[in-house]
């Protein structure tokens, strides 16, 4: 016979960070990802923040392998070997049974590599991230061209709205099955051009909860959760989507602030209660406040997911401004890192009456750094084999 299947096969691909607006807290089923409630948000642009992820088959594989970020993994997770599965299962239905020669064996071990642009000491949701780039670089390896955010889904349920850039709902679903659990995009990165967002890093300590453990709780103690599930985010869903459309900051900071908040009154009223929030993020909540009280208007908007870090919302007019109140209520330690990373940030005079009635209390060295990013793409294939994160041996 001719020689029939491809020795070794390589894809890399990279995948975004997403920031819920309307927050998914709680599942329906626990093994399949399935949650008690749809969500929203918004993919950031992965010039700043990205997983780069490379998945490799070779028939010289002796056992599937994991690397992140250099060190070698457990291949073996759960979520991980749920991923995979569901990726081979795909390719075999695909291939209709019959083993086309041109494609890559299904029975070739895996190797994977995966990194971070970011720290992943910095509370950054790297699993969304992690997720969606796992599956999408195992699609390519595959050659899969269908929408794989059930797949993505099974990683990590935030991974799912990570497979598409700009504004993604994750829809609750009904089936059983998880069939209909899916992500969809509501409105492309380009949609809203003058959008920005800034994460700040408030501290590099670990979560005292994982999400994972701590929505469990949460769906077994909370009668807030329920109700908002049930009743607060259907309205919620449906007003986002709307202000998205209309490009109204007024409208979508508002309601990204209020649903941010009912998240972590769910998280008080989980028994025994979970903690994200510290006083410094409640600092900045503050700050947000007083800032757009002294404008009469929304400026800004916080968000924070299952950490202290804040993610805030602006227009692109209005962030020199903020930046440099940021700057003035967090004095940044003096050890020469930069405190202001990303896109660039104009500078910005601020009047005495805006420093006398925003800039209250100080906190110096509060906030690490700040990241200026903005809406993103969705996954992106890297063509360059130089970008590869394993060798031609199958190792980083
Ligand atoms: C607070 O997706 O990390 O960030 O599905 O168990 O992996 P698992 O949880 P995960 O939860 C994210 C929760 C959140 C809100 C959100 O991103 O919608």
């Amino acid at each position: 016979a001719m020689a029939a299947e491809r020795a070794l096969a390589m894809a890399t691909c990279t995948a975004p960070v997403n920031i819920a607006v309307i927050k998914y807290w709680g599942k329906r089923d626990t093994d399949l990802i399935l949650p008690i409630n749809s969500s929203l948000s918004v993919t950031l642009h992965q010039d700043q923040l990205k997983t780069t992820t490379t998945a490799a088959a070779s028939r010289d594989f002796t056992e599937d392998r994991l690397w992140l970020n250099g060190k070698e993994a457990d291949v073996g997770h759960p979520r991980v070997q749920a991923c995979l599965r569901e990726v081979r299962r795909l390719a075999r239905k695909r291939r209709g049974g019959a083993e086309d020669s041109a494609r890559l064996s299904l029975s070739y071990k895996i190797h994977i590599a995966s990194e971070n642009n970011f720290p992943t000491a910095a509370g950054l949701a790297s699993s969304a991230a992690g997720y969606a780039c796992l599956v999408s670089a195992l699609a390519r390896l595959y050659g899969l061209e269908e929408e794989l955010s059930e797949v993505a889904r099974r990683g990590s349920g935030s991974a799912c709205r990570s497979m598409f850039g700009g504004f993604v709902q994750w829809q609750r679903g009904e089936r059983p099955d998880g069939s209909d659990s899916l992500a969809l995009q509501v409105a492309p990165e380009t949609h809203w051009p003058e959008l920005r967002v800034l994460v700040l890093v408030v501290s590099g300590e670990k979560k005292p909860v994982g999400s994972t453990a701590g929505m469990q709780t949460s769906v077994e103690t909370s009668p807030l959760l329920k109700h908002r599930a049930e009743v607060v985010v259907p309205e919620r869903l449906a007003q986002m989507m709307q202000h998205i459309r209309d490009r109204d900051f007024e409208g979508f900071g508002q309601l990204a602030m209020r649903d941010s908040n009912q998240f972590h009154a769910t998280c008080l009223d989980t028994f025994p209660p979970i903690f994200y929030l510290t006083d410094v993020s409640r600092h900045i909540i503050a700050l947000a406040h007083r800032y757009n009280a002294h404008h009469g208007h929304t400026k800004v908007a916080y968000t924070f997911d299952a950490g202290p870090n804040a993610v805030i919302f602006a227009l692109a007019d209005a962030v020199a401004e903020f930046v440099e109140v940021l700057r003035r209520s967090f004095p940044p330690a003096a050890n020469g890192d930069q405190f202001v990373r990303g896109l660039p940030v104009g500078s910005a005079a601020l009047s005495p009456e805006l420093v006398a009635a925003v800039v209250t209390e100080p906190v110096p060295g509060a906030v690490q750094y700040i990241l200026h990013t903005k809406p993103g793409p969705g996954p992106q294939l890297l063509d360059d084999p130089s970008q590869h994160l394993l060798g031609t041996d199958g190792l980083p």
